[in-house]
């Protein structure tokens, strides 16, 4: 970036934010002497700030976001053409590029069938518990609404989404909650909860059936799960696992719901994290890469089975989804997400993914080898985790504050790392990355260096 005197002197905006801006996840004591970090401009991978200092964002945004990287004028280009066009209409009608996202989508999501719009993540699980809830209603006389979900994972901000969410200080103080979610346990093998186990994977998701033996089958609808839990530890399935996850969801009656709005549209190397485990969910929701930040928008989709529940009586007034989300019928996020997945599929960023992931699992596990505070390592693509211990035997986890002056050490060096925080009681203690799909092997090495050189400063 280039900082002209005058031009570009920020120093207003800083004042302004500083002043009136309420930041996310943000103790702000500390504004009172220090700048808030205000982001000017993004290009590729790379990020500079207010002060004109650059940054190599080895998270996307922050939170797994900006899948095709900062700068993308195509998407900028598509978005304009659409407003100057038409901006808005309530998604009651259609919309040129909702229909064309909508049934570009659906290719790459055989067995699914129909997209709900919405512009949050937590919105489209909340459009994805309502569904449950009147299927509950209209099929089962009300009787099978519960819906489990699993600790560790998260499912979104607002309350019923934090109902559903698996982490004890993310839910801390927010509460009472909805009722009629019910918690299984994670399958985070590094932390077992079973002992030295030879089938992990398998005693895990049996570990869900006993809780729906525990509710009753028939008082289960569904069940919502990452299928790789993202903030609660970069937790990747244990094999066995999702066979019998979904043996269990067959057994019971019980719909699938994939939460995807990490995973979902290329993070992982293939469309959605659920394609590694040959999953067939009824419901799947995605929001962060769906048009890597450039719009707003998040989708709930679902197979024609879970649609024909809303349609096959028309004589009753009362059967069809009576939801709407207004901003879900604005035009611009279609259009930037028919654009990103354009961007996707023209630059094989697919490929790119499964082969650069490859190269920084290759390089964490050089880290692990290196420094005895590196427990374990995990991930899938382009999301990777590195979990940080006091002590290899006993796998104590460090102190969160230690993994977050790594976090600030390697910012000092001009990589924007994330980890997990305030999210577990005691174990937020895993380092975050997950790199925009167009990264390239020099980019990795500059984070991985960084982490390596914070990581030998660090003192446990
Ligand atoms: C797996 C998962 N689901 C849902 C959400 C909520 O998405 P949003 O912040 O867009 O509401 C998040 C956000 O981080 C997430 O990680």
């Amino acid at each position: 970036m280039n900082l002209s005197p005058g031009v570009n002197d920020f120093s207003e905006a800083v004042e302004s934010d500083r002043l009136h801006v309420w930041h996310h996840l943000s103790q702000h004591k500390k504004y009172e002497t220090v700048d808030p970090l205000v982001i000017i401009e993004g290009k590729g991978m790379r990020v500079w700030d207010a002060k004109g200092v650059e940054h190599l964002d080895a998270v996307s945004g922050g939170v797994w976001t900006v899948n095709v990287g900062y700068g993308r004028e195509s998407i900028a280009d598509a978005v304009r053409d659409q407003l100057v066009r038409l901006n808005y209409f309530a998604n009651s009608a259609g919309n040129v590029p909702g229909a064309l996202f909508a049934k570009k989508l659906i290719e790459k999501m055989p067995g699914m069938s129909r997209v709900y719009f919405s512009n949050s993540g937590s919105e489209a699980n909340e459009k994805a518990y309502k569904i449950v809830r009147q299927i509950a209603h209209n099929r089962y006389g009300g009787k099978k609404h519960k819906i489990l979900y699993r600790e560790r994972d998260y499912h979104g901000t607002t309350i019923t989404a934090l109902s559903s969410t698996g982490q004890n200080q993310r839910k801390d103080q927010y509460g009472p909650f909805t009722p009629g979610f019910v918690e299984v346990p994670h399958c985070l093998e590094y932390r077992s909860q079973y002992g030295e186990c030879a089938d992990y994977g398998t005693r895990a998701a049996q570990a869900i059936e006993e809780v729906i033996l525990r509710e009753g089958p028939d008082t289960v609808g569904a069940i919502v799960l990452e299928p790789i839990t993202a903030g609660g530890g970069v937790i990747t399935p244990p094999e066995g696992y999702w066979e019998t996850v979904q043996e269990i969801c067959r057994k019971y009656d019980i719909l699938l719901h994939i939460d995807e709005v990490v995973c979902g549209v290329g993070r992982t190397g293939k469309w959605f994290g659920y394609q590694h485990y040959g999953i067939e969910p009824d419901i799947v929701t995605m929001a962060k890469g769906v048009a890597s930040g450039y719009a707003a928008i998040s989708c709930t989709v679902t197979t024609e089975a879970v649609f024909d529940h809303f349609k096959s009586d028309p004589s009753d007034p009362m059967s069809y989804f009576r939801d709407i989300s207004t901003f879900g019928g604005c035009a611009a996020g279609p259009a930037a997400a028919l654009e990103n997945m354009r961007i996707i599929e023209d630059e094989n960023l697919l490929d790119n993914t499964t082969q650069m992931g490859a190269y920084l699992m290759d390089r964490l596990h050089g880290l692990k080898e290196k420094h005895a505070i590196v427990g374990d390592v995990r991930g899938k693509g382009l999301f990777c985790g590195a979990e940080l211990v006091r002590d290899r035997e006993t796998r104590e986890p460090v102190a969160e504050n230690l993994v977050q002056s790594i976090v600030a050490d390697c910012l000092s060096q001009g990589v924007l790392i994330g980890a997990t925080n305030r999210s577990l009681d005691g174990y937020n203690n895993t380092l975050c990355l997950s790199p925009a799909l167009i990264c390239r092997k020099d980019d990795l090495d500059q984070i991985v260096e960084a982490i390596d050189g914070a990581l030998g400063r660090a003192t446990v």
